[in-house]
């Protein structure tokens, strides 16, 4: 089976062809980025109306890449859910229609359920069942994954995703918008261990999350350490380092809980924030010492992307799962 997924809800525009015999054929993705840059954070409206401008282009180059004829695509899937709502919409009503005029079926696909799914991707993937950390710029979940579709969170961000904190310190740090790399590279140059900023909610039982003390203990400490309302350059680098390891801590603390707690050995991880360099050090050192296994995507599919969308689409449409009629974008749509 051939499935065309296409991802747009939010601020990439991603569109892949995934054949469930011969793996991915083709990928694309635009990024929105520099049509948000100067708003500090994704506009909306401008999402929706740059996905109506560049998906269909897309369509057209990953056909075009994988030498396929409209023919050739047995089902379309896209992504459905959480997300912006406009931007969510432009690509279900594509989809749909498109699904509709070559006479396929199409499926609204979870977008975290893509996240989570991404690893299977590459030629070393995960086998189920595993524990699933997702880490993205809205959410922030421990997931328990038995098979497609059997998913049960296990803890999750009470306040604040960790993408989301990172972009939040990143504007701090007057670095530009999306922060979490910009972050993690002013970190390479900090002092280790200078600050030692609080691992939220570790000393506390449970798999919950919470950044938002941590986000207004970096406030404080870039309040404390400015001269005259500018921070001094190795101040910059040092709190963005603290303020990353403090993040880093945390996540592998409660990886290796719910590993622990649900007694197994291979770890997922996938999201924006999965692509962290850091993060994928400490959990391979930290679990790797304990005989556990961790799985990432490569690191173009940890960010939002069309690939993923095609996978789970492709395992659920093989199943026979399709869209009902009528279209409906889900929003907030819990995992
Ligand atoms: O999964 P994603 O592309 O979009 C959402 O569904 O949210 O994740 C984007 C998030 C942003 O908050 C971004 O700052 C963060 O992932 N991110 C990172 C890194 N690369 C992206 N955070 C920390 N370190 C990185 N290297
Ligand atoms: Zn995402």
């Amino acid at each position: 089976m051939r499935v065309l997924g296409l991802e747009t809800s939010c601020d990439e525009t991603g569109v892949a062809i995934y054949d469930t015999d011969r793996g991915l054929l083709a990928h694309a993705l635009y990024s929105q980025i520099a049509v948000h840059a100067e708003y500090g954070g994704v506009v909306p409206e401008l999402a929706s109306r740059d996905h109506i401008r560049k998906t269909l282009p897309l369509i057209q180059q990953v056909l075009d890449e994988a030498d396929c004829a409209a023919t050739d695509i047995d089902g379309i899937a896209y992504t459905a859910g959480p997300g912006l709502v406009g931007a969510l919409m432009v690509g279900a009503t594509l989809a749909r229609s498109l699904a509709l005029g070559w006479g396929i079926p199409s499926l609204g696909v979870h977008h975290m359920e893509g996240h989570l799914l991404a690893p299977m991707l590459e030629a070393r993937a995960p086998d189920f069942p595993f524990i699933a950390l997702l880490v993205s710029g809205g959410h922030t979940q421990l997931v328990r994954v038995d098979d497609i579709g059997e998913y049960r969170v296990l803890g999750e961000s009470v306040d604040d995703a960790a993408g989301e904190a990172f972009d939040k310190v990143a504007k701090m740090l007057n670095l530009p918008y999306p922060g979490g790399p910009h972050v993690a590279r002013l970190a390479e140059a900090g002092t280790p261990g200078r600050f030692d900023f609080p691992r939220p909610m570790v000393n506390r039982p449970g798999l919950d999350f919470s950044f938002s003390g941590l986000k207004t203990h970096t406030l404080t400490t870039v309040r404390e350490c400015s001269v005259d309302g500018v921070l001094p350059e190795q101040d910059r680098c040092d709190i963005a380092r603290a303020f990353e390891e403090a993040v880093v801590a945390t996540l592998v603390i409660k990886c290796r809980r719910a590993l622990e707690q649900e007694q197994l050995s291979t770890l997922v991880m996938a999201g924006g924030v999965s692509a962290n360099r850091n993060l994928r050090a400490r959990l391979d050192a930290d679990l790797g010492k304990r005989g556990m296994q961790v799985f990432y995507p490569a690191p173009e599919f940890c960010t939002d992307n069309g690939a993923m969308i095609a996978y789970a689409g492709a395992r659920r449409l093989a199943v026979g799962q399709v869209d009902a009629f009528e279209t409906a974008v889900r929003p907030r749509w819990p995992m």
